[in-house]
């Protein structure tokens, strides 16, 4: 009877060894994989220029220029959807100074932030960093595919200047 238990206990060391073992080859092997990609760890300058076209309905815009009579239509509902976050100068208000930002985002990547902010900033890495930075979600001001480009030719007037 002592012996068999004897037996039994041995066997079970041997296979929690055995377990173990295999364990641990396991995690050998698994481990590189669990180590983050390189671009994970890209650190992204909300300040610098940058190539993305964001995530939403604009994919593909080509500008022309710049057309004098919408930049009016943008302005007002500029004034009356954006100024109280954004000033058009360098300086941040609640959200980013929109200087420059024509140069800095993509055609469609401001068309999309400015008409899907929530997704932009759940999907977009660019988008992503600014509310970590700032804290303050963008909101969104139901803004047409029109208006939206009315506002882009205003910021591009903005810039020209
Ligand atoms: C409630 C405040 C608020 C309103 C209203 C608002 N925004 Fe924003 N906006 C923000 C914040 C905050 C950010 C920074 C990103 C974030 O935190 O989500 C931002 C980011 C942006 C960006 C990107 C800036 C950069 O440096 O890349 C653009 C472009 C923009 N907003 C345009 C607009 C336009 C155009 C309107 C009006 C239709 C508007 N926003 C209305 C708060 C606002």
């Amino acid at each position: 009877m002592k012996n068999l238990h004897y037996k039994s206990t041995i066997t079970t060391l041997a296979i929690a060894g055995l377990i173990l073992f295999i364990h641990a080859c396991g995690s050998k092997t698994t481990t590189p994989e669990s180590v983050p990609a390189p671009e994970a760890n890209v650190v992204i300058d909300t300040k610098a220029h940058s190539d993305s076209k964001g995530v939403g309905k604009f994919t593909d815009v080509k500008l022309e220029a710049i057309d004098p009579s919408k930049a009016d239509l943008g302005k007002a509902v500029f004034a009356t959807k954006c100024t109280t976050c954004h000033k058009l100068t360098a300086d941040k208000f609640v959200g980013p100074g929109l200087m420059g930002i024509t140069s800095r985002r993509t055609p469609e990547w401001i068309l999309n932030m400015i008409t899907d902010p929530e997704k932009m900033m759940k999907v977009d890495p660019v988008a992503k960093k600014l509310y970590e930075e700032i804290l303050t979600p963008m909101a969104n001001q139901n803004i047409s595919e029109t208006e939206a480009l009315n506002i882009l030719e205003y910021l591009r007037q903005n810039d020209s200047k």
